[in-house]
């Protein structure tokens, strides 16, 4: 081998060792720091929140229950709230909403707990809850958090048990790349304390209920994959009004694919959109959202 060859190669082979080095020290640097921050005691007080027996509360409950509150979605803890889905999410780990019936884990928390819970993603022993996406509900009223905790204080209970949650290293990187929330608490804690206006079919509770929407089809809404998903994990599709989005969208079609599944062109979607919920969404949350989304800028499809 000639030596400038052989100099130039031993150049390449040290820069890429150097390369190799340096990204295996960043993600020990954000791995460490993910295990350091799930392992936070979290010293908030509970908030003074109590169930109902207040059938109208009740009713409320179950309303946001299986639509914004998103308990019972298939992906989260089930219709029957006895726990849903395992979510594989290749290298960024694995999900299971446990079982939340009186059966299950809503044994052991008190209202107070569980409200506390719903409102900072801490649980109660302290700690951030994995995955449950807090930050995108978080906003709800206390009187609204009530009647979750009061609902499923109702819920029929149920003994089955609970999946496995587990995080790949590669969902430990993300989620302090703040890319994909893990870590709950952390999450809710850097959002800004703002409680939504009282439900009304405007662009302003609309940009609330919209939150249900921007964990999958991302903060803009344009869609795109889910960073890190495996390619057996739907795409989100872009709902910004572009051409590559629901531009020709009316009103009425985009009620039908929130209450049926099923796209202006006629194809049916994948289940894991989050039909099940979006369903349940009322007159009005439907044209809070619909009065949010075409206000928003439309946005070509990756966005995110
Ligand atoms: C759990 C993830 C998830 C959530 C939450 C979610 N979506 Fe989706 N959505 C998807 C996926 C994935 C697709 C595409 C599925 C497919 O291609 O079959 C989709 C498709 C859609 C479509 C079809 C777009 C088209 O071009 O026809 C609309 C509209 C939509 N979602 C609206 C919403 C709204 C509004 C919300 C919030 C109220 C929401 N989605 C919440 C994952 C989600």
């Amino acid at each position: 081998m000639k030596p400038l060859l052989k100099k130039v190669l031993i150049g390449v082979g040290a820069t890429l060792g150097v390369l190799a080095l340096g990204f295996g020290a960043y993600v020990l640097i954000l791995t460490r720091a993910f295990d350091a921050s799930m392992a936070k005691v979290y010293s908030t007080p509970l908030p003074a929140i109590k169930r109902s027996t207040d059938p109208e509360v009740i009713a409320r409950g179950e309303h946001l229950s299986h639509s914004i509150g998103g308990c019972a979605g298939h992906d989260c803890h089930g219709k029957d709230l006895a726990g849903g889905r395992v979510v594989d999410v290749g290298p960024v780990g694995s999900f299971a909403g446990p079982n939340i019936t009186e059966g299950g884990l809503l044994a052991v928390y008190s209202d107070a707990e569980l409200a506390r819970l719903l409102k900072t993603g801490v649980k109660k022993d302290n700690r951030s809850i994995r995955f449950m996406p807090v930050q995108d509900f978080y906003w709800l009223p206390d009187s609204d958090i009530a009647a979750i905790v009061s609902y499923l204080r109702t819920v029929k209970p149920s003994n089955k048990p609970n999946g496995t949650t587990s995080i790949g290293t590669l969902g430990k990187v993300l989620d302090r790349r703040d890319e994909f929330p893990w870590d709950v608490a952390r999450f809710v804690e850097g959002k800004p304390k703002d409680t939504a206006p009282p439900p009304a079919p405007t662009k302003a509770y609309g940009e609330f209920v919209v939150r249900l929407c921007t964990g999958c089809h991302g903060e803009t809404l344009a869609g795109g994959p889910i960073p890190g998903a495996p390619p057996s994990l739907p795409v989100p599709l872009n709902i910004t009004l572009h051409e590559t989005g629901i531009k020709s969208y009316t009103y009425d079609d985009f009620v039908k694919v929130l209450k049926t599944g099923v796209r202006k062109n006629g194809q049916k979607l994948d289940p894991f959109m989050a039909v099940d919920l979006t369903q349940n969404l009322d007159e009005i949350e439907l044209q809070a959202l619909w009065a949010a989304i075409s206000a928003r800028p439309p946005k070509a499809f990756g966005g995110r």
